[in-house]
């Protein structure tokens, strides 16, 4: 944790004392959702403390606080995922010193497999649950009872109502979904696939996860919105790869923004 406090003076000292009211973690290929303009401050990962460096295509490494609408708001572009290090903490230095910022609302956004034929790869969803099926947890080690975090809202019901009406405003299509955490770096077999499917998961992909079960012992509520690249394996000829991930979460990264814009822009009206 004192890392994340030195992340958080770091951030302070140059971003200012005014609240920040969200943080968005932006997954693979979606990290121009950000934007960014000259009152923006921009940050690299290497400058603060306890903060991944990302080492994935596809993911810059940089953190930027700017107004969006009626909020402040965080954006990370850019996370390390379990597979790179076989650290399921990887993002924990990062949640820590949000949460010593005291920055209540996280997103986190991230590409993922498909395992519905009506979520073809475009498709934005929302998530309203997960399944953590690998046998990982980042809390493994943790002292404390607060480890022991309750589960049932992981995904913030009313947070993720104001994402759905801000995808009513912005005129774009968010369904809802279930997404499986994989550990990757390899993709899933069709096998794997459908044992998802059938354990009800219409979502896979290798990220998220551990970062929603340290941000909720954190107390940050959480909602997640993912970005469907490809059908997954062998599910309606399925074939990812990492090349297509990122090219079709460029091509999807415009209708998230649209929907973060006119959340960010009505949340300025709501608690
Ligand atoms: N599986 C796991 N992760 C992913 C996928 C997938 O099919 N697509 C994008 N990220």
């Amino acid at each position: 944790m004192t890392e994340a406090l030195d992340a958080a003076r770091v951030i302070r000292a140059r971003a200012g004392g005014e609240a920040i009211d969200g943080a968005v973690i932006l997954g693979t290929g979606l990290g121009e959702v950000a934007g960014h303009d000259d009152a923006d401050v921009v940050f690299s990962y290497a400058d603060l403390p306890g903060f991944p460096q990302p080492h994935v295509s596809g993911h810059a490494g940089r953190l930027v606080i700017g107004r969006r609408g009626g909020m402040r708001v965080a954006w990370l572009q850019g996370r390390a995922h379990y597979y790179e290090t076989g650290d399921a903490r990887a993002m924990s230095g990062a949640l820590e010193a949000l949460a010593a910022l005291d920055v209540p609302r996280l997103i986190v956004t991230s590409a993922s497999g498909s395992t519905r034929d009506d979520l073809a790869p475009g498709a934005l969803v929302r998530l309203t649950d997960h399944i953590n099926f690998s046998g990982l947890n980042p809390l493994v080690g943790a002292r404390g009872d607060d480890r022991f975090v309750p589960m049932n809202d992981a995904y913030d019901a009313a947070f993720g109502a104001q994402l759905d009406r801000a995808a009513i405003d912005a005129g774009a299509d968010l369904p809802h979904g279930v997404y499986m955490w994989f550990s990757g770096p390899s993709f899933e077999t069709p096998a794997e696939v459908r044992m998802a499917k059938l354990l009800g998961a219409d979502l896979v992909g290798m990220s998220t996860v551990p970062e929603v079960i340290l941000a909720r012992r954190l107390g940050l509520r959480v909602a997640g919105l993912s970005l469907v690249t490809n059908f997954a394996a062998g599910f309606a000829g399925g074939a990812p790869d990492h090349a297509g991930t990122k090219r079709v979460a460029a091509e999807g990264a415009r209708r998230l923004k649209q929907v973060l814009d006119h959340y960010f822009a009505a949340a300025g009206d709501s608690p």
